[in-house]
């Protein structure tokens, strides 16, 4: 099967010398990848900037911003069946880009942010019939704001991530995930390392009758 991972953060620029990003370090991505190419899957991943080591056998196209990771996903969606959006892309960019470093000369700076655009969204509107499995972040009502983005983004199956003091889904430590499917099953699993989730989800996705 042919599937289309994304990982990492992506960084907006600011100035030359600084960006908005997240704490996404790319450890759940690089580890779909991994675990797909290691089931026979063949795996390209676009990634956003992260300090992990590129999986053996897998082609991998690094991107900064957000506008790069969709340009990436777009050209890459056509060759694949599966796309699973596990990049933390930045929600929102500066509104202008700074050519020369922003000095301090000031008090106070207010930057405006604009919308980027969702990949998922216009990866859904392009290909009504591959597969795309979206993850998503959430602090409060995690299971009901999963089921709306699993609705509104037309995803197959969502990942929800607890983030609250006692789960963090950044990095390599365990963490709980509730996944989601399109026909409404929910499964729950805690403290559980993302080399788990990758495997349980890769059986979903398998299972599911959608590759
Ligand atoms: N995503 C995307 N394009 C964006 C932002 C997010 O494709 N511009 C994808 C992520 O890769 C992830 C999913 O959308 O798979 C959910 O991201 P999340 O940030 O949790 O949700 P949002 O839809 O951005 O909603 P909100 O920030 O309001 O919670």
């Amino acid at each position: 099967m042919k599937i289309l991972v994304t990982a990492g953060p992506t960084r907006e620029p600011i100035d030359p010398v600084r960006f908005i990003s997240n704490y996404s370090t790319g450890y759940m991505g690089y580890s779909l990848a991994r675990c797909a190419k290691r089931r026979g899957h063949d795996v390209r991943l676009v990634s956003g900037p992260v300090e992990l080591t590129p999986p053996r056998g897998i082609k991998v196209v690094h991107v900064e911003t957000a506008a790069g990771m969709l340009h990436e996903v777009k050209k890459n969606l056509p060759w694949c069946d599966c796309l699973i959006m596990a990049a933390a892309v930045s929600d929102y960019r500066p509104e202008r880009y700074s050519t020369g470093k922003i000095k301090k000369d000031k008090n106070k700076v207010l930057l405006r942010l604009v919308r980027n655009p969702d990949i998922l969204m216009s990866a859904r509107s392009a290909f009504r019939d591959k597969a795309i499995v979206g993850f998503c972040l959430e602090t409060g009502d995690l299971v009901k704001n999963a089921i709306r983005k699993l609705r509104s983004k037309g995803l197959d199956i969502v990942v929800a991530n607890k983030v609250d003091e006692r789960h963090s889904p950044f990095g390599k430590g365990k963490t709980e995930v509730t996944i989601i499917d399109r026909n409404g099953r929910l499964d729950k699993i805690k403290n559980a390392a993302k080399e788990e989730i990758s495997k349980i989800l890769l059986d979903k996705i398998e299972g599911y009758g959608i590759l």
